[in-house]
């Protein structure tokens, strides 16, 4: 399984044939980091350089010129005896030539002399100017060591950068079917992890238990761990959206609310699903629940070709609104109370992001100004919420501290949406069977 050999190699073709003469495109990879003394994080390669060319490894730059004999260079780490003690196999330029099909690879410390030599004829440079002062450096380097030759040869350097994501992000956002089979691999994980999380719930386990059951059912089942860091927050906790110290006790009577999405081949899954520790909504517990669920719904249903991007958050606070004022929760007419975001303290995100190879992925959510109709291939998550701050005063009290979010990962199909993540127990029915298995 993965994106084979062949898919990165017609990717970068694309991206070639996209490019203008007289133009080129250097995508360095990600930096290892360092977490504390000689500790590193575990590595994850930059999506960009993955996308073109699957290579995992550090130290790692891709050169493409359309037009060359050798249009797709990588410069990669030589194999090192050594070094492939301590940190594992490298699969040096033969292995860049042989395994990952590139036209041509180098050692990573021919860089910048390469480019001293190949930019000359260059006016455009599709890179990442700003990102990086190191990079830009030797960017601008081997720019300025080619100046002397240029006055003999008459050739141009560049003198224009193009951020490479104005052609790699619209790519990225259309899947590709071995794209779409990898996500739905990683959907696929994240059900068994959020069905084994409502089945260990009870009161007495601590948040930690189940962040470790998530971890290690998307370990065990092959994915590369958690595409960003869990959420698992119980009772109040729930009302803090990037709550990820993940060490409370979970109280009888409360819910817990986890954001977790396996990462499977690099490409990962965004699910929220939120329930009761005990295995029974309570009475305020279940409205909350049944609106929020009733807006993941209809938004889903809107995640179709044609549909503005806007309409999403427009439909969202609208139902939300709605149901609060349904609820006593708000006091007002609908309309006046969106105007003016009444809506702000209970619901204060988005309700869609683009997903990919990022949880947050690439593509304009905007086109000349204006929202961008969704398309086929897109996916996109939908995740409406509510939260109810503990010292709201102005909610009965039974409600303060509740906080609900239910987030699915929709594909934009040529019939409709589909819904990735519809494995993933949902229904009050649904919740409260999964949470007494
Ligand atoms: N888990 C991040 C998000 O829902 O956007
Ligand atoms: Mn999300
Ligand atoms: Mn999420």
């Amino acid at each position: 399984m993965g994106i084979s050999m062949t898919c990165h190699a017609a990717r970068r073709s694309a991206v070639l044939k996209q490019m203008e003469a007289g133009s080129a495109m250097l995508l360095f990879g990600a930096k290892e980091a360092l977490r504390n003394g000689d500790a590193d994080y575990i590595y994850r390669q930059d999506s960009d350089l993955w996308y073109l060319t699957g290579w995992p490894h550090a130290e790692v730059a891709l050169l493409l010129i359309p037009g060359s004999d050798k249009p797709s260079v990588l410069f990669v780490q030589p194999k090192d005896p050594a070094m492939e003690v301590w940190t594992g196999i490298r699969p040096g330029t033969a292995g860049a030539e042989a395994v990952f099909g590139l036209d041509e690879a180098l050692e990573w410390g021919a860089l910048a002399g390469t480019l001293q030599e190949r930019l000359q004829g260059v006016h455009t440079l599709y890179y990442a100017i700003g990102e990086d002062a190191g990079r830009d450096g030797l960017v601008l380097g081997a720019i300025r060591a080619a100046k002397r030759a240029v006055r003999f040869n008459f050739k141009c350097l560049p003198d224009q950068f193009i951020q490479p994501g104005r052609l790699l992000h619209e790519m990225r956002l259309f899947k590709e079917a071995e794209e779409e089979a990898l996500l739905r691999t990683a959907a696929e994980i994240t059900c068994e992890a959020h069905v084994e999380a409502m089945k260990m719930a009870a009161p007495g386990v601590n948040e930690a238990e189940l962040h470790a059951l998530i971890d290690y059912t998307f370990r065990k089942r092959g994915g590369n761990g958690a595409g960003y860091t869990s959420i698992v927050g119980g009772g109040e906790n729930a009302c803090i959206l990037h709550y990820i110290e993940n060490n409370s006790v979970l109280t009888d009577g409360d819910l817990v609310l986890v954001d977790a999405g396996c990462e499977f081949e690099n490409y990962t899954a965004d699910v929220t699903r939120t329930f009761p520790v005990s295995g029974r909504f309570s009475t305020e517990q279940r409205a909350i629940y049944s609106l929020v669920l009733q807006a993941n719904e209809a938004i889903i249903e809107l995640v179709r070709e044609g549909t503005l991007f806007k309409d999403l958050q427009a439909t969202c606070v609208r139902l939300l609104t709605q149901g609060l004022v349904d609820l006593g929760l708000l006091e007002g007419e609908v309309d006046a109370l969106v105007a003016e975001k009444a809506y702000h303290p209970f619901y204060m995100h988005g309700v869609s992001h683009y997903l990919g190879l990022d949880v947050h992925d690439v593509g304009r959510y905007t086109e000349a100004g204006e929202s961008r109709p969704l398309a086929q291939g897109m996916v996109l998550t939908v995740e409406p919420g509510l939260y109810i701050a503990p010292d709201n005063m102005k909610v009965p009290e039974a409600y303060r501290g509740i906080g609900v979010r239910i987030e699915d990962d929709i594909l934009v199909g040529p019939k409709g949406p589909i819904n990735l993540t519809a494995s993933i127990p949902k229904s009050v029915d649904a919740v409260e069977a999964a949470c007494a298995g």
